[in-house]
């Protein structure tokens, strides 16, 4: 696969379990998944992961990928390269995988005693597709081993902070986000 494919294909895989990060500051909002409880004098998962923030982010990355599959036929003679479809299990393991990876990261965060929106470098930025990762690779092993080959990871892995870090900065210049990571 020539560089650029590679970059594209990284980009277009992961965008289901980018955009539910984004949509969950939009949507985000009302009662907190930990219904406010604590442990150890520490909030469980803390006021930054609600049920609206949850469900709106996973709704928005399935959605997204039925857009991608729709507009892939379109844009593969266009580009020249050939994308991957997002079968019915990866649809939703990959938003489902990138909200959870990113509550359990806030699970982690509230036991070290970081506050919420404390940044944590490197687990902010990559919680999220660890998590869509191994969830994707569960549902659909044959799928993800097919699209994730080594040098489309390490795009992902190289690319995804840049991206996280960009699109924050831009949620916080605008008025969405409170801190700028
Ligand atoms: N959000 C939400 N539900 C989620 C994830 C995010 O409602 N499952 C919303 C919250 O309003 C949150 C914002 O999106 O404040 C930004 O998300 P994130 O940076 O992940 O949360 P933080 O506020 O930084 O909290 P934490 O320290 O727990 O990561
Ligand atoms: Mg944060």
């Amino acid at each position: 696969m020539d560089p650029l494919a590679v970059v594209v294909t990284g980009l277009w895989a992961m965008l289901p379990a980018y955009v539910p990060n984004n949509a969950a500051v939009l949507a985000g909002g009302g009662a907190p998944i930990d219904g406010g409880r604590s442990l150890d004098g520490r909030r469980l998962l803390g006021d930054g992961k609600t049920w609206r923030g949850t469900v709106g982010g996973i709704l928005a990355g399935a959605l997204l990928s039925s857009g991608l599959n729709a507009i892939r036929p379109t844009l593969e003679p266009i580009l020249d390269i050939t994308l991957p479809a997002f079968p019915l299990g990866p649809t939703l393991a990959l938003p489902v995988g990138a909200m959870v990876g990113d509550i359990i990261a806030s699970f982690g965060k509230r036991r070290l005693d970081k506050e919420r929106g404390a940044a944590v470098p490197v687990i902010d930025q990559l919680d999220f597709v660890m998590g869509a990762l191994a969830l994707v690779f569960v549902v659909d092993p044959g799928w993800t081993a097919g699209v994730f080959s080594l040098p489309v990871l390490g795009v992902v892995v190289l690319m995804t902070p840049i991206l996280h870090l960009s699109t924050n900065w831009a949620a916080y210049v605008v008025g969405l986000k409170n801190e700028p990571w």
